[in-house]
């Protein structure tokens, strides 16, 4: 081949490079490419395997191919070290090994003794592996400085001997095939890399999904565990067996009353949990406080007066429930900020608050306890008007008093007992 048929298949060697992607494919590529091109009994590659920090074949073509599978070169092969030192004459690295040259330098070094002992040793070595390796041209390719393979050529078919062009033509291919291979290695572990990234993303998502669904788990159980304590304090009071079912009608009535939006699920929900949990809080307030006939005294309020908070707190865990534990925290604020816990006041206090707050009181007159015979439902509406504006929202009074009286019309002309309505 002339310099110019070498130049031009270069080029078109290169070309191919840009296009192949897998790096293994690409080595055979050069490989049959040499051995036809240039006439060769065989050419085989060895490359870097940066994993196990060796060097393997991956290909051998030609009449002569060596068996690619049985040979490896560690990192301290005669052949890789020899390409991994420096040039001692040159300043880079060196760029091609003749069997020939190598014959030269080992019988110079028999006759003249120009070499010393270690370096006799390693000639003889080196010479030893290209002639197992039936090798006459030895061409590293250099990335960086990094050896990244080398060409292990056999001999040319007609006998010649290498040209200049011909090394020209290897080094130049040896040293195009290096930036292919990195490349298309750079590639690979990037792929790799994303292919891990992808997995750990999935493997994340669906942890991620397990703990929502343990998540999801725990409310429901914790929320089984509350809607029991509330059935267990209202147990505790014969007063408020059928308490909550009427508070809660009650409360509803109310509510729709002021246009509440009950067709808002959400909503719908949040009022009747309240509704029914707002005094969830007691289950911690000792019986004798809780069941106490007579007045309760100063030390025993300061206890009572705690069942808001406790309630919110037992309610804090149920995250769907967060809105539901700021009503029963301020269940007994009063509208003009002289209730409990906080003394908030007016708006303020959430709407659902103020209703409790309206339909639990107008509960407690009508209903008889232990120790009181229940008082009648315009006795519980007047003391309601007398409270609108300052312990109650008057808003909230007047919806209630009207939506009570509007059920009890639909019910009959007549008066009804407070029992039946609910
Ligand atoms: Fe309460």
């Amino acid at each position: 081949m002339t310099s110019q048929a070498y130049h031009e298949a270069l080029i078109s060697a290169a070309k191919t490079m840009v296009r192949v992607q897998n790096p293994r494919s690409l080595l055979k590529m050069i490989a049959r490419f040499i051995v036809q091109q240039v006439g060769l009994t065989h050419a085989s590659i060895v490359i870097h395997e940066a994993k196990r920090n060796r060097y393997i074949f991956v290909d051998s073509k030609g009449s002569e191919r060596i068996p690619t599978k049985l040979i490896r070169l560690d990192r301290n092969n005669p052949l890789i070290e020899w390409f991994l030192e420096k040039d001692p004459k040159g300043k880079g690295k060196k760029s091609f090994l003749l069997y020939s040259e190598l014959l030269k330098w080992v019988n110079a070094n028999h006759t003249n003794g120009r070499y010393k002992e270690d370096q006799k040793a390693h000639l003889v070595e080196l010479k030893n592996i290209m002639a197992t390796l039936k090798s006459s041209l030895c061409v590293p390719g250099f990335y960086k400085g990094e050896l990244l393979g080398v060409l292990i050529l056999g001999e040319k078919i007609d006998h010649e001997s290498f040209t200049p062009d011909e090394i020209s033509f290897f080094q130049a291919l040896a040293n195009d095939a290096s930036i292919a291979l990195k490349a298309a290695n750079l590639r690979e572990n990037l792929l790799q890399q994303n292919l891990e990234l992808e997995l750990k993303q999935k493997e994340l998502k669906e942890k991620l999904h397990e703990i929502e669904l343990m998540r999801t788990r725990e409310q429901a159980t914790y929320h089984q565990i509350v809607l029991s304590l509330a059935r267990e304090v209202y147990a505790k009071d014969p007063y408020t067996s059928g308490h909550l079912a009427h508070v809660e009608k009650l409360g509803i009535m109310t509510a729709q009353e002021m246009s509440y939006d009950l067709k808002d699920e959400r909503k719908r929900n949040t009022l009747t949990a309240a509704l029914h949990l707002h005094d969830v809080g007691k289950i911690g307030i000792p019986d004798a406080i809780l069941k106490k006939k007579g007045p309760l005294t100063d030390e025993e309020w300061k206890v009572m007066r705690q069942h808001p908070i406790r309630g919110a707190k037992i309610l804090e865990p149920l995250t769907e429930f967060r809105d539901v534990g700021k009503i029963v925290l301020h269940h007994h604020e009063n509208y003009d900020g002289t209730g409990y816990p906080y003394g908030l006041k007016g708006e303020d206090i959430p709407l659902e608050s103020r209703i409790i707050s309206v339909v639990d009181a107008f509960h407690a007159i009508v209903s008889t306890r232990c120790y009181r015979e229940g008082r009648p439902v315009e006795v519980a509406f007047s003391e309601l008007e007398k409270g609108a504006g300052t312990q109650f929202d008057a808003d909230v009074v007047h919806a209630f008093i009207r939506a009570y009286q509007k059920a009890e019309g639909k019910q009959s002309a007549g008066k009804r007992s407070i029992e039946r309505i609910a």
